[in-house]
């Protein structure tokens, strides 16, 4: 599995033990920035993640900001992009389960270090059910096209 990874200045200080995490567990990944504390707007991060993951090079995104919240509103207006802002585990694991999300977003400011690496690794390794789940996100696709996103 290929993952993105994107930060703005408010999720930087959590990249080292994200890509620790993903070391050890052994997955692909590529770290789209942002590479220091400097302030940054999200947007630009998110969006870069979010296009690796529509294109089909990555299989899944990671995006950290302060909350969570920008991040998974840029990435949510790219087509093919199913984000979830997850801060906690019950979300993380269900939005894999029923949504078959691609890209997850959480908040450096909102979660500790071991939440998040909790949150990644049961994001990451938790398969959709599909099923009368797929209907739903069949609506989703539908109007993706018809508002043109
Ligand atoms: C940056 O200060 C902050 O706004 C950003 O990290 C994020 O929380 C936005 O949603």
């Amino acid at each position: 599995m290929k993952i993105a990874l994107g930060f703005d200045h408010g999720g930087f200080e959590y990249k080292s033990a994200l890509i620790e995490y993903l070391d050890k567990n052994g997955f692909e990944y590529q770290d789209f920035g942002t590479f220091s504390n400097q302030s940054v707007d999200y947007p630009d991060y998110g969006v870069k993640v979010a296009k690796a993951v529509a294109s089909g090079e990555f299989d899944r995104g990671i995006l950290i900001c302060g909350t969570g919240i920008g991040m998974s509103i840029v990435a949510n207006k790219v087509k093919g992009v199913r984000c979830a802002l997850a801060n906690e585990y019950f979300s993380a694991k269900a939005t894999r389960e029923h949504n078959d999300t691609n890209v997850l977003a959480m908040g450096a400011r909102v979660i500790g270090l071991s939440t998040m690496t909790e949150i990644v690794n049961v994001w990451l390794k938790t398969d959709y059910i599909g099923s009368y789940h797929q209907n739903r996100l069949d609506k989703i696709a539908e109007i993706e096209e018809n508002f043109g996103k």
